[in-house]
């Protein structure tokens, strides 16, 4: 589904990614760790065709595509979800205008207002948003813990084969934690794909991976199942720098 080869990145004139390589099947779930500044998010960005990052060399394909010919808005409609480190609040545009606009476009059908309130709410149920949110402008306000709800909420609706989530455990308390991860692991059913960027364990043991790779200095230089992300919880990232 996903295959990214020997990708080089700079931002700025300044490497980040250096060789990184990857390949994601349908249905698999992998998990992508590494030390701060490693490239993680870099990674996700240039997925999304973030304009600030320059790809040097490599290559990424998605469904048979060329992922770096295509726009922001196609990969989207190809079926690919970005959940950012920090996502961003547009002011003026509430939750359901967002959402009735992405889902429609990406069904390439207009859906009415009625219709599309009785799936959100459907969706919003599922992972405990308070339906209150649907009319308020997108993450305008929201805590850092109802932003990553508010993700997987994106999540949920648009239905993507393939999601990058970056840190969506970061900022959550215990419960929320678990409320998303059992959100994310429902959505996981067939032939999804997941990449599940993050620094802690916890996640993962919610979300268990088939595949953990630890990025560092720009490029994976261990993968391993499940249990390599229990060894670098009790060893650390020492070994690999
Ligand atoms: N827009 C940018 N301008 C300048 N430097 C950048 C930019 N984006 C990323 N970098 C640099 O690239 C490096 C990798 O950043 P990235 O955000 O990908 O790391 P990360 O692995 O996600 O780290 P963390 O675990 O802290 O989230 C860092 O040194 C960062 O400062
Ligand atoms: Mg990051």
């Amino acid at each position: 589904m996903l295959i990214i080869e020997n990708l080089h990145v700079s931002v700025e004139g300044e490497p980040i990614l250096r060789g990184f390589s990857l390949t994601v099947n349908a249905g698999e779930i992998h998990a992508i760790m590494g030390p701060n500044g490693a490239g993680k998010s870099t990674l996700a960005k240039v997925l999304a065709g973030h304009p600030h990052y320059e790809v040097t060399q490599g290559t990424i394909h998605f469904c048979g595509q060329d992922l770096l010919a295509l726009e922001p808005e196609e990969r989207s409609h190809l079926g690919l979800f970005m959940g950012f480190q920090y996502p961003v609040e547009i002011p003026g545009v509430s939750n359901f205008q967002f959402l009735h606009s992405a889902l429609s476009a990406k069904q390439k059908k207009s859906i009415s207002e009625e219709d599309f309130r009785k799936i959100l709410e459907e969706k919003m149920d599922a992972i405990h948003i308070p339906r209150s949110f649907a009319d308020r402008d997108v993450n305008g306000g929201f805590s850092g813990g109802e932003k990553k709800r508010n993700e997987i909420l994106q999540m949920a609706v648009l239905e993507p084969k393939l999601a990058i989530l970056d840190e969506t455990d970061s900022g959550l308390d215990i419960d929320a934690m678990r409320i998303v991860a059992e959100g994310v692991s429902r959505q996981m059913h067939g032939e999804n794909a997941l990449i599940l960027i993050t620094h802690y364990q916890r996640l993962l043991d919610y979300i268990k991976p088939h595949f953990v790779h630890v990025v560092v200095e720009g490029k994976i230089v261990e993968s391993g199942n499940h249990t390599l992300a229990l060894h670098l919880e009790e060893k650390g990232y020492a070994l690999h720098q």
